[in-house]
């Protein structure tokens, strides 16, 4: 399987343009299943999981086919209403898709999505959600096995904001007859990407955003052209890279909004931002300094996807910053692989210090998981001489071109064949 190759210690500078957000994106194709017509999805980025919800939608009896760069889905006609386990397992979040299915067909049947590289990744707020709105839910077997002849809005209150519960919440509320009140919903940016995107199909919708959402149900809905928003986690990624290799970079086509806190964190790393409606500068001497400490939230708390990537460009700070990883239980997999590289960070449950070290030296490591994958590139560019990092198919999953984005800024990266 081909690997990375990074030849570490060159400063980046340059500009590009985000990739649409892949955890927008993919809601936002399981949602294309309530249109019952075309949607164009813009410039929808080329990713391993797009590819898997297209393949979904294909089983489904809808087609999913790339023009250019937009990924053009149609959902008039829909054969059956169950997902195979093997596309369940490469993509736990193919689980977004039952609300849709439910919606649309009344009833929905797939494989039960087990643990993943982030440790055990429960449904129960998804199911919850919808047997509140009428759905009946039998677990036979790892099958899950959904009907609801008739779904009746309701108030659902989730007790934890879980992102996906509240997607699919959302989905299965368009088809409900009546209004569904959300409560304690996730108020991420591409939950509210979500609602523009079944606004332009017609749903009444409203509040996404806030932790209250309201869902009118059994509209007469129509396709769309929808461009998701730009990814802040990708963003991020560039962002910690050239924070941790030093140099300046620019980057388009992202909301600084949306990530508030890594950008604040960088700035008191020492780098020097500044911030448009949607481009991003910062620049750094690639000397930084230890930080206050980072506790993953929901948003608009720090992100649990940035905490592996802010840790590597903190690997040579000066001092020590403390981790707390708070909603994943698995999330520090990139540790092992970035001590093979020198780093020194001390692991005890939940917490992670990373103590900054003067240089770090190029090996051969492994991604574990998306963005712990990343990370692993964040530390192979700032390392002394080329490091290898296998596994890219998890890196592949969410970036539609890291090796490109990164040598379109200088980086010294290719993709190698064993
Ligand atoms: C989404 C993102 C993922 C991000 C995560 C947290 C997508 C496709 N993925 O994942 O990149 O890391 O949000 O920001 O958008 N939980 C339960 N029961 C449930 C559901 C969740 O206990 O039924 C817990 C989870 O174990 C976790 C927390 O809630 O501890 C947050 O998870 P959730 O917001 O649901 O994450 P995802 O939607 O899976």
């Amino acid at each position: 399987m081909s690997y990375l190759m990074i030849g570490g210690g060159r400063p980046l500078h340059g500009r590009i343009a985000v990739q649409c957000a892949k955890n927008s994106v993919l809601p936002v194709l399981a949602a294309a299943l309530l249109a019952g017509d075309t949607c164009r999805i813009a410039e929808c980025p080329r990713l391993s999981d797009v590819e898997t919800a297209a393949e979904i939608l294909r089983h489904l009896g809808c087609t999913a086919q790339w023009d250019g760069n937009d990924l053009l889905v149609d959902t008039t006609h829909i054969s059956r209403c169950d997902i195979p386990e093997e596309l369940m397992r490469k993509m736990r979040s193919s689980v977004i898709f039952l609300g849709a299915i439910l919606s649309r067909c009344g009833q929905a049947e797939l494989s039960y999505p087990g643990g993943c590289e982030l440790g055990p990744r429960p449904i129960d707020l998804h199911l919850t959600a919808l047997r509140t709105l009428g759905a009946e839910i039998n677990e036979i077997g790892g099958s899950l096995l959904c009907r609801a002849n008739r779904l009746r809005g309701a108030d659902i209150v989730l007790t934890l904001p879980s992102v996906g519960a509240t997607e699919n919440a959302i989905l299965a509320a368009c088809g409900a007859e009546g209004t569904t009140v959300i409560a304690n919903a996730a108020r991420e940016p591409e939950i509210a990407d979500l609602q523009d995107f079944l606004q332009k199909l017609g749903v009444e919708i409203h509040g996404a955003g806030t932790s209250s959402i309201t869902v009118q149900g059994k509209g007469t809905l129509h396709g769309c052209t929808h461009r998701c928003i730009g990814d802040r986690i990708a963003a991020s990624t560039y962002l910690c890279a050239a924070a941790a290799a030093g140099g300046q970079v620019t980057l388009t086509g992202i909301n600084y909004r949306h990530l508030a806190t890594v950008t604040t964190a960088l700035h008191q790393a020492g780098c020097r931002l500044q911030c448009d409606d949607d481009t991003i500068t910062l620049e750094s001497s690639g000397r930084l300094r230890a930080i206050a400490p980072v506790r993953t939230s929901p948003y608009p708390g720090f992100p649990t996807d940035a905490q592996p990537l802010l840790m590597a460009a903190l690997l040579r700070s000066e001092g020590a910053t403390m981790f707390v990883e708070n909603m994943f239980e698995s999330r520090y997999r990139h540790v092992p692989e970035l001590l093979r590289m020198g780093a020194e960070i001390r692991l005890e449950g939940r917490v992670a210090v990373v103590c900054g070290v003067t240089d770090l030296h190029s090996a051969a490591v492994r991604s574990a998981d998306l963005r712990g994958g990343a990370a692993l590139v964040i530390a192979g560019l700032q390392a002394q001489g080329v490091t290898q990092i296998h596994n890219i198919h998890y890196i592949q999953r969410g970036y539609q071109d890291i090796a490109g984005d990164l040598a379109a800024l200088g980086a010294e990266v290719s993709t190698a064949e064993p």
